[in-house]
Order: C-alpha cells, then sequence, then structure tokens
C-alpha cells in the first residue's frame, strides 16, 4: 500500500502537491474546470493541517519560448483562488531566486503555484526528460512530495518522478480515489462485467481490448472504431472512418464472441450540426454515407447488455458527440448507465468531458481525471508516477 498525505504530519512543513492542472484554455479563459476542482480536497487537507503549500503542474506541451504565452498557469492561480476562497501566490518562474525568496517567506496555510513544469522543456526537455538535477532541485524547494496528478501518472517526468525520489512521499486524495475505482474493476468485478468501449481509432485501444477481453464478460464497440471491426466482418462502411492497418486485429479480436457490435448507425453525408441525419442498418450503408452516432437497434441491444451488468467500465463517446445530431448514443449510454445501480467506471479525456457536459457526472461511481493514464491502467499497466511513491 502506497502512504498518503493522511500518514505524515504536515505541520509546518513545506509540501509540494503535483496537481493535474493542464486543463483546456483558450484566450487566458478556463474551459473546463473539472481537474482543478478534484485537486481541492487534497489542497485543503494540506491547508487545514497547518502546511506551507506548494503546488506544481505541467499545462499543455511547451517547445518554443512562443508556445510560453499560452501554457502559463495564471489564469489556474486565478480560478484556484476563487475555488479555495483564499489567496494563491502565483510564481512566474520554475526555478530562481525569485521562486525560492516566496518560499522561504511562506507562513504555514499559504498556497503557492510554481509557473507550468514545462517551461523547463524549452533548455533541453529537462522536465519531460526527468532531468536528475532538477528532480533534486525541485525537491530542494520541499519537505514533503505528494502526487495527486493522477493523469500524468503515466509519464516519468522530473515534476512527479524525479522529486518523489528525492522526498518523502504519499499519494493524494485524488489518486487514492481513482486507484481504488480503477483496482475494483480490474482485479475485483462483480458480475456480469460490460467494458463500452467508442472513440474514432482501433490503434489507440488495442492493448486496452486486449487485456480487457481477459476480464470482461462483454464489450460492446461504439464510435468510429466499430466500422473497422465492420468492415473486418465484410460490410461496406461507405466513407466512415477505416483504421486500415488495424482490420488484422479486429478479425482476430472478433473470434472471441465477447465483442458486440453495432446493428445501425445515424448517418450524413457531411460531419455539421445542420447536416441532414438518418439512420441506416448497417446492411444498407451506402458508399458516400458516413455513420457518425449508433443507431436505435443498437442502443437497445446495448441497454440489454447494460442492464443486466453489475460493474461496467466506458472509454470513448458512440458518436461525434460534439455535434448535437450525433449525440443520441453517448446521451443514451449516461442514461443506462445512470438507471444501474451497480459499479461505473469512467475513463477520462473526451468520454469524462462528454458525460460531464451532458450532466450525468453525479450518475457515476467513478470519472477518471486521466486520459492516458486511465487508459494505461485498462491496458494493465502500472504507472510510473504512482509506483515510485513511498510503500507504508
Ligand atoms: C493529460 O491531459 O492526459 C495529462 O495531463 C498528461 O498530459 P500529456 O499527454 O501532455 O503528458
Amino acid at each position: 500500500m502506497k502512504k498518503t498525505i493522511q500518514d505524515y504530519n504536515l505541520n509546518n512543513k513545506r509540501v509540494i502537491i503535483r496537481c493535474d492542472f493542464n486543463v483546456p484554455i483558450k484566450s487566458g479563459i478556463i474551459e473546463d474546470d473539472n481537474r482543478i476542482k478534484e485537486s481541492l480536497e487534497t489542497i485543503n487537507y494540506a491547508i487545514k493541517n497547518n502546511a506551507k503549500v506548494i503546488l506544481m503542474s505541467h499545462l499543455g506541451r511547451v517547445k518554443t519560448e512562443e508556445d510560453k504565452k499560452e501554457n502559463s498557469l495564471l489564469p489556474v492561480s486565478v480560478r484556484l483562488s476563487e475555488l479555495l476562497n483564499k489567496r494563491v501566490k502565483f510564481i512566474p518562474f520554475t526555478h530562481g531566486k525569485e521562486l525560492e525568496d516566496a518560499i522561504s517567506s511562506m507562513n504555514i496555510q499559504d498556497v503557492l503555484l510554481i509557473e507550468n513544469t514545462r517551461y523547463e522543456d524549452i533548455d533541453g526537455k529537462k522536465e519531460s526528460g526527468n532531468d536528475e538535477a532538477l528532480g533534486k532541485y525541485w525537491s530542494s524547494l520541499g519537505d514533503i512530495y505528494i502526487n495527486d496528478a493522477f493523469g500524468t501518472s503515466h509519464r516519468s517526468h522530473a515534476s512527479n518522478v524525479g522529486i518523489a525520489s528525492n522526498l518523502p512521499s504519499g499519494i493524494g486524495f485524488l489518486i487514492e480515489k481513482e486507484m481504488e475505482a480503477f483496482n475494483k474493476v480490474l482485479n475485483n468485478p462483480e458480475r456480469p462485467y460490460t467494458v463500452i468501449l467508442g472513440g474514432s481509432k482501433v490503434a489507440d485501444k488495442i492493448n486496452v481490448i486486449e487485456n480487457l477481453v481477459k476480464i470482461a464478460d462483454y464489450i460492446l464497440i461504439g464510435g468510429g472504431m466499430a466500422f473497422t471491426f465492420l468492415k473486418a466482418k465484410g460490410y461496406n462502411i461507405g466513407k466512415s472512418i477505416l483504421d486500415e492497418e488495424n482490420i488484422e486485429f479486429c478479425k482476430k479480436m472478433l473470434a472471441n464472441k465477447k465483442i458486440i457490435l453495432p446493428l445501425d448507425f445515424i448517418c450524413s453525408k457531411e460531419i455539421s450540426d445542420s447536416s441532414n441525419a438518418y439512420e441506416k442498418n448497417i446492411d444498407d450503408i451506402a458508399s458516400d454515407d458516413i455513420g457518425l452516432d449508433i443507431g436505435t437497434k443498437t442502443r437497445e441491444l446495448f441497454s440489454t447488455y447494460i442492464n443486466q451488468s453489475n460493474t461496467i467500465v466506458w472509454n470513448g463517446t458512440m458518436g461525434v458527440s460534439e455535434y448535437k445530431n450525433f449525440a443520441n448514443g453517448t446521451i443514451a449510454i449516461c442514461e443506462y448507465l445512470k438507471n444501474n445501480d451497480g459499479t461505473k467506471v469512467v475513463g477520462g479525456g473526451d468520454t469524462a468531458a462528454a458525460v460531464i457536459n451532458l450532466g450525468y457526472k453525479a450518475a457515476m461511481t467513478h470519472i477518471s481525471t486521466g486520459g492516458g493514464a486511465s487508459l494505461e491502467l485498462l491496458e494493465g499497466k502500472s504507472l510510473p508516477g504512482i509506483e515510485i511513491i513511498n510503500e507504508k
């Protein structure tokens, strides 16, 4: 068992909390603050226990000086101050005297946010390359390291693995919650166990399918990736998305009777909110049709599996759900899950954003804050940012 923040006496200690504040920001406006909200429990605990709270995170990818402007964490510090109802001091540097002085003058319960850790990538990928000296330097700024950045735990970077190698470490409440949910569905699922997979490319989910086909009872395939499976079965898929390189993989997987494919689709000739959308059975798809969402018969079919399941994992939307014409399949899955009393775990990234935006957050047992990290767990991998944390 990993140590947690609750295993340490935080009183008057400089506690570095690595969060995942990698949130979508356009022109300085945060478009989705879910990850910030999910970090609050750990930050509030550290404040309540009289720590000097030093927050770190990456934001986006920073390769040039130009990238810095769009990837500053300043807007996050403003939003965080509002949510904590407390001043968050923002330090626009990732190293140097101003940062060190600001930390030296902190009082207990103060909260400070360091600038985007990936600013250090400009000068030789020091953050992403887990540069040893950088990890040591950042660890010299604190007494205890808490990793609560679940979404970044599949990375081995200086701000997670690097610092944790040099300080007493623990996980925060968010990582504890995430690991509990994934442990349950990966190691101790109540059956029947259904996995719902969607999204556009089979390539992104190959390892997930290979791993979950061994664990789950049923795998329902929707979204764009269903067309590569249907092509593998010999159907005409029109102009729908095809992942040609993975047709053979799909053929191999289809030998397994656990995989359930759509019967019909909402099609159109183009992807737009104003385009004419119509329903077609899989046998009737014409060469100029694009399948963009699952159809009525598929929704009914999927509901029969979902309704009888006690564990459900969902990763990938059923259609191009950002367009209202093609969102009904994804909405239907949300409704079926809402009416199911079992354990319902939703993977991060696009699926999490869709479920939250459609208003179904409360209906789920757990919605992950990690896209890549949750996929790697579903692939059966362990996460280096968590592996490195001290055992109890
Ligand atoms: C994510 O959004 O998946 C995490 O914050 C990791 O970001 P990255 O893919 O840029 O490392």
